[in-house]
């Protein structure tokens, strides 16, 4: 069979940076190291004034095509999964075609468009979508582009506040991929919840903390499901998991729980048996509590092995590099560990090609999703290629007063107009309204 998966992929971040232990903190009155040690992060990453998800989408997807020698004729589908979207009936991925229009010769009449939503699992769900069009051989020999963009804005003061970002992700789909090759197999865990949600809202309404115990159910039954179809996980077997980033602290407690599963019953639990005991089996509990609290016993202490930390620095730690300093992306967010693992092994002189990493997605409402990949031959010259580390270093860094100006700027229900702090350079720029409501943008040479 033909490998179908991820040929290339770009990465635009929002021109602005929010520093959460220096800015953030003092002005919330918070310890700084609640954000760098307990979330994890350092940074986010905001849109500046002419910055919106189109702008992000579509300057990704033309770094993506340049660097591909790519033509619109080449591409057959192009797909956007936002949870940011501003229009209930034009999809965003018709806004990018026009930009890229712009600039390149020929155009993308011939090719399927969309917009995608399932929280930040969309994007994901997307490459899903591109991955059957190619599977069914109604690709015509074509790629597919599929575009993760978020502005992640939570309402001032909400407890989400600090874990915002901007930015987007291309990817390319196409047959025999440079950089992963997607599995056929793949686990679900899907369930109606009310966790985090925007009842045509821009800001969301969020159960923070439950939202955190949805995901690590979600994401366990996706573990299981996805083991019933391709065979037990052995963590000896798999290089890195990226998960769905929302901050690196949730991460930390997927990581912590997923190896819990996966060396249930293998030489690992046996050997970790002296120093912390075996794993709670519930059969040997009365009751849920019981079990349930003996688990947690079980968790703290395994938290502690070396053993586990030794493989949480292995597997799990290089998927959060780039996360630290941009914040949460929604759609974007999981593809941004894949990069950030793949990045590190790179910097770290690793032959990554033929190894497997596990995905792990999860968008809110709520749907865990788990398959692996397979890394290919081109995966270095694909990673070599990205300028993030200069993207993430050229970003204004916003005083507070700054912060609130720009997020006001991108509240919907406010009318503000403020200079931008960046000159756009090479790039696509918001422009203004047209006399329908709809968005207009402009490429600035
Ligand atoms: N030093 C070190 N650690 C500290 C600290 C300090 N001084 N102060 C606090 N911490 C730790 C806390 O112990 C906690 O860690 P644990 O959970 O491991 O105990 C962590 O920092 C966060 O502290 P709080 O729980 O007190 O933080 P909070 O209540 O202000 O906010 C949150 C946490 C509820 C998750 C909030 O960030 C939120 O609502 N976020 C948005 C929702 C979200 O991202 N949910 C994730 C799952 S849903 C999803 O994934 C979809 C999505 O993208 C939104």
């Amino acid at each position: 069979m033909t490998a179908v998966g991820i040929d290339a992929i770009e990465i635009w971040t929002g021109n602005l940076k929010l520093d959460l232990p220096g800015t953030f903190a003092p002005e919330k009155g918070e310890d700084p190291e609640k954000y760098t040690k307990g979330l994890g992060l350092n940074a986010s990453s905001f849109p500046d004034s002419y910055e919106d998800i189109v702008t992000m989408g579509a300057n990704a997807s033309h770094r993506l095509m340049e660097r591909k020698g790519l033509e619109p004729d080449g591409i057959g589908r192009i797909d956007v999964a936002t949870e940011s979207s501003f229009d209930n009936s034009k999809p965003v991925s018709t806004y990018v075609a026009g930009c890229l229009e712009g600039v390149f010769e020929g155009d993308f009449h011939h090719a399927n468009k969309g917009e995608r939503k399932f929280a930040c699992i969309a994007g994901t769900q997307s490459l899903d979508d591109a991955y059957n069009w190619i599977r069914a051989d109604r690709n015509r020999g074509r790629s597919a582009l599929v575009i993760a963009t978020d502005t992640a804005l939570y309402a001032r003061g909400d407890a989400g506040e600090a874990t915002q970002g901007a930015g987007a992700v291309a990817m390319l789909i196409s047959e025999n991929p440079d950089l992963v090759e997607l599995s056929t197999e793949q686990g679900y865990g899907s369930a109606d919840e009310t966790d985090f949600l925007k009842p045509n809202q821009q800001f969301p309404s969020v159960d923070g903390k439950r939202s955190v115990q949805v995901y690590l159910a979600r994401m366990r039954e996706a573990l299981t499901d996805y083991e019933s179809v391709a065979g037990d996980v052995h963590p000896d077997d798999i290089a890195f998991i990226p998960f769905h980033t929302p901050f690196p602290g949730m991460v930390r407690k997927a990581g912590l729980l997923g190896y819990r599963h996966i060396t249930r019953d293998t030489t690992i639990e046996d050997d970790l048996a002296d120093e912390i005991g075996r794993q709670p089996r519930r059969e040997a509990f009365d009751d849920d509590e019981a079990f349930r609290d003996s688990v947690r016993e079980y968790m703290d202490l395994l938290k502690g092995t070396d053993r586990y930390k030794a493989w949480y620095d292995a597997t799990i730690d290089p998927t959060l590099t780039l996360s630290r300093e941009v914040g949460n992306w929604y759609t974007g967010s999981v593809h941004i560990a894949r990069v950030s693992a793949l990045k590190n092994a790179l910097e770290a002189g690793r032959d990554m090609a033929g190894e497997t990493i596990l995905v792990g997605s999860y968008g809110s409402g709520a749907q865990a999703e788990i398959h692996a990949e397979t890394v290919q031959d081109g995966w270095t010259d694909e990673i070599e290629a990205l300028n993030v580390d200069d993207q993430l270093a050229d970003r204004y860094d916003l005083s507070w007063a700054d912060y609130e100006e720009v997020h006001d700027v991108h509240n919907h229900e406010m009318d503000v107009d403020v200079e931008e702090f960046t000159t756009p350079d090479g790039e696509f720029v918001f422009d203004g309204w047209g006399r329908m409501g709809e968005r207009k943008y402009r490429y600035v040479e």
